[in-house]
């Protein structure tokens, strides 16, 4: 088992990346804290997880409050003795999130409010509980647009994805000598609902596949594969990367027919 004795907090565990996480951090030994917005189906990952025979909880917090973010931490703590790894991974792609022009203030807060603000908190609050266990890895979710401009305009999206891959670079620096690693996990298109939802016809889908060399959308568990990965001391001289995982997307300049 990679993660024996580990305790990993995994935001946005109730779809997603975050579920299919949730369930393979489990299996590989690590207690588990479920965080989300969306309780059915974070208890429904939890529920899973015990079936199988691993140890999970489940927390609702909304990662772009402060308190939410303190108390999560905390219950991972008081639940399981200490915090070893951090998935920071909850996040939106709205459907109103257009071009300069076309996108609200609203939504661009929103997005923000979400995607880097709550990253931030996850970090602000996770650290000083990381280091109190005597260090740890910590993962953020960015996205391959933080390296390449889209034609589908989702400008708030690709904007907080760059915070995101930035803020993590610093981080890992900052805390490089505390044994705490910090990367960023880059995933390239995915079949998840946020983004099945936002390319909500074929032609949209078909544009974007068209761009990817391996000719498919990427998986949940695909992800959930490179945040293992990234969480297990297999990594351990691994910090403030930006690892792609996107089915080759950022390599192309051409795809095959
Ligand atoms: N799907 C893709 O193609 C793709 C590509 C690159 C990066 N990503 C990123 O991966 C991460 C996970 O996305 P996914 O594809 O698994 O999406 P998903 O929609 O399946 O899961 C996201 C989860 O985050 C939760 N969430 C949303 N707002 C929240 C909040 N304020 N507080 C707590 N939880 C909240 C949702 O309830 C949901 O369970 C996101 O950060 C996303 O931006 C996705």
């Amino acid at each position: 088992m990679r993660l024996k004795h580990k305790t990993a907090l995994i935001t946005g565990g109730s779809s997603g990346i975050g579920r299919e996480t949730a369930i393979l951090f489990a299996h590989e030994g690590a207690r588990v804290v479920v965080v989300d917005v969306d309780d059915t189906r974070g208890n429904e990952t939890v529920d899973h997880i015990l079936k199988l025979g691993g140890e999970a909880c489940y927390m609702h917090a909304d990662v772009s409050k402060a308190e939410a973010c303190a108390n999560m931490i905390d219950v991972a703590e008081k639940t399981y003795g200490a915090l070893h790894i951090l998935f920071n991974n909850a996040g939106i792609m709205h459907n109103d999130d257009g071009d300069a022009v076309s996108t609200e203030e609203a939504i661009w807060d929103l997005t923000m409010n979400i995607n880097v603000k709550g990253v931030f908190f996850g970090c602000k609050y996770g650290i000083p509980a990381i280091r109190r266990a005597g260090g740890g890895s910590i993962i953020n979710t960015a996205s391959f647009v933080a390296h390449l401009g889209a034609a589908t305009p989702q400008l708030a999206y690709t904007a907080s994805k760059g915070a995101v891959l930035a803020l993590s670079r610093e981080l890992a620096i900052i805390h490089a000598r505390e044994n705490i690693r910090v990367n960023a996990l880059c995933p390239g298109p995915l079949r998840t609902e946020l983004l099945m939802k936002f390319l909500d016809t074929d032609a949209k889908k078909q544009r974007r596949l068209v761009h990817i060399p391996m000719g498919r959308f990427g998986e949940a568990k695909e992800m959930a594969q490179a945040a293992l990965y990234l969480a297990s001391d297999e990594s351990s001289y691994v910090t403030g990367t930006e690892f792609l995982v996107d089915g080759g997307i950022t390599a192309a300049y051409v795809t095959p027919e």
